[in-house]
């Protein structure tokens, strides 16, 4: 099998104000564009009020936009929500979905992803939908049912290879310092892979991000693991030096 050409995606989370976003953002896309051919595309997720303009310095590079979040709908009367057309005007390719921490602060279920995730593919987003299992779970040996339950519930019928991502990111990895073992990753990312097969044609061309902690370095060791198509990076994609090197990391 081929591998996939890796995604590596900054989860800036709510962090950034408008000149540390342009900077960081400006940085990652100058160094993209000057780096010639490399193994990795690049995605920054920004907060809401910096899609625009974050969108419009990067706009004529390869360094890629995405939004955190968006509504099930595309407009209407929803106060504070984001619609998918609205991602899609600043510039976006992109939606993270069913973040945990989106699941823990606002008890979105699989359900409410799923229907987040057709609003995101009428618009032609992709969606990167977010799975994976809390340390209780882990250590009661749920994780495996776990994820398969989310991505059951989670992934509408509609999802391909081209609009869909899948990233797995154990909630205990998540801005703990602590990361899965390669082991742990590879076998969960077997796990995803078979339950992506005969769910979405060509399951084999999903990318199957790995999320919680990575850095510059793991990201070489995490990255190199079957089944890891890329990277979902939260505190180490605030810092240049840190998220490119994750990029470099590929292989
Ligand atoms: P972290 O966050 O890299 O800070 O652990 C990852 C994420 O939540 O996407």
């Amino acid at each position: 099998m081929t591998a996939n050409r890796k995604l590596i995606a900054g989860n800036w989370k709510m962090n950034g104000l408008k000149a540390d976003a342009l900077d960081l953002a400006s940085d990652l896309a100058g160094r993209l564009k000057g780096a010639g051919p490399v193994a990795f595309d690049m995605l920054v997720c920004p907060p809401f009020p910096l899609l625009f303009p974050v969108g419009e310095a990067i706009a004529d590079s390869p360094l890629a936009l995405g939004g955190q979040d968006c509504a099930p709908k595309t407009s209407g009367a929803h106060t504070g929500d984001v619609a998918p057309t609205m991602l899609k005007d600043a510039g976006c390719r992109f939606v993270i979905l069913g973040h945990s921490e989106r699941r823990a602060d606002h008890g979105e279920t699989d359900a409410v992803v799923n229907a987040k995730a057709v609003a995101a593919h009428k618009e032609g987003l992709v969606a990167i939908v977010c799975v994976g299992e809390t340390e209780a779970q882990r250590d009661a040996g749920q994780a495996n049912a776990v994820v398969s339950g989310q991505l059951a519930g989670s992934i509408p019928a509609g999802a391909t290879a081209d609009n869909t991502v899948i990233a797995y990111e154990p909630v205990w990895a998540i801005g703990t310092g602590k990361t899965a073992t390669p082991d742990d990753v590879k076998a969960m990312h077997a796990h995803i892979r078979t339950e992506l097969d005969g769910k979405i044609a060509g399951a084999a061309k999903v990318r199957i991000l790995y999320g919680g902690s990575v850095k510059p370095g793991n990201a070489a060791e995490l990255m190199a693991v079957e089944n890891v198509d890329g990277a979902l990076v939260g505190g180490a994609s605030l810092k240049a030096d840190d998220f490119w090197a994750i990029g470099t990391a590929c292989r």
